[in-house]
């Protein structure tokens, strides 16, 4: 199938689209680069630069029949400080992209849609069927693109799927042996975090020790890149006209800061250093995905552990850091 992925030189675009290639399709990249890289657009696939707004309808035209859509601003701190750049790029952009889709008759798209639409929960873990209530314009954007997919559906016949994320880890290696992980600017996920300190030697900052959780330290549920690109492509085969499925992604499990710490600390072989400091705002105690309903569904059920994401994560640092 000819596809297109937005945001395809982003961490999770990037991982999808090497699987899309390895599985036999046709994948053009759509990215700005405001926050990917070239470099990890994966070989094989088209790279066309430029936003959604600008560039969708073109590149939608040379044949695409669905759409993989990663394109987005992602830090829930960013998003507090300036809401417009997030209703109007992650809400404003996908937009414009569906109603290219709209005028060129492509009506197939699997969306990267987050856990942050749960904001905090009231049980774990969480079911689709719970409650939404964001508690940042990051997670509310996201919401509203969901819930457009849902009229979308409706209104006119697309086929539609929703993946909501937990916490992705982990990195991938490339069918031509590059490794696609993850590279923020500023960095401010947990494990990337934990290597870079350990690569610079210095202490890593636990936010927060007092949550009500067996350590004190806030619990997650990890989610291994490989699995979750595993359920896009998964998705991408169950599009069905008319309908908008959503599907939370993650292990099920949960592990705290300090267990995710540990696990790095065996994986690099380093002892880590640790001090506790003071909550990081809008960090809710536990977020533990149920995944039943897509296992039951699709099939699809995560296979990598958390030792795995750490290892892969390593294993992509070391091997950036030695170029
Ligand atoms: N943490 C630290 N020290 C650090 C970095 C993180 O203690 O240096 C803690 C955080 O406070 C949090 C946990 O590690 O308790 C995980 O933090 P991440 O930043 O890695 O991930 P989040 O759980 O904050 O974010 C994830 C997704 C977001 C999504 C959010 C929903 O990455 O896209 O869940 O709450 F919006």
């Amino acid at each position: 199938m000819k596809v297109l992925v937005t945001g395809g030189a982003g961490y999770i675009g990037s991982v999808v689209a090497a699987q899309l290639i390895a599985a036999g399709h046709e994948v053009t990249v759509l990215d700005d680069l405001s926050t990917g890289y070239a470099d990890a657009v994966p070989a094989g696939a088209t790279f066309v630069k430029g936003t959604l707004r600008d560039c969708a309808a073109e590149v939608l035209a040379d044949g695409s029949e669905a759409v993989l859509h990663f394109a987005a601003n992602s830090l829930v701190g960013e998003s507090v400080a300036n809401p417009a750049k997030y209703w109007s790029n992650n809400l404003g952009g996908t937009v414009a992209l569906l109603e290219a889709m709209r005028e060129i008759g492509i009506r197939t798209i699997v969306f990267s849609s987050t856990a942050a639409v749960y904001g905090e929960p009231e049980r774990t873990p969480i079911e689709e069927t719970d409650p939404t209530r964001p508690t940042s314009p990051y997670g509310a954007s996201k919401l509203a693109v969901d819930t457009t997919l849902t009229e979308f559906a409706r209104l006119y016949g697309f086929g539609a799927v929703s993946l909501r994320y937990f916490n992705v880890a982990g990195a991938q290696r490339a069918a031509d042996g590059t490794w696609l992980g993850e590279r923020h600017n500023p960095e401010t996920h947990l494990i990337p975090t934990i290597l870079a300190s350990v690569t610079a030697g210095r202490r890593v900052e636990i936010f927060g020790g007092d949550y009500p959780t067996p350590d004190g330290t806030c619990v997650r549920d990890y989610i291994h890149v490989t699995d979750l690109a595993g359920a896009h492509l998964r998705s991408l085969e169950a599009c069905r006209p008319g309908q908008h499925r959503i599907y939370n992604l993650g292990n099920g499990a949960g592990f705290s800061v300090r267990e995710v710490v540990d696990v790095c600390a065996e994986v690099t072989g380093t002892a880590i250093g640790t001090d506790v400091t003071a909550r990081r705002a809008g960090d809710p105690a536990v977020l533990v995905a149920s995944s039943a309903r897509i296992q039951a569904e699709l099939g699809w059920q995560a296979s990598r552990d958390l030792r795995a994401m750490a290892a892969d994560a390593w294993e992509f640092t070391r091997v950036r850091g030695a170029r």
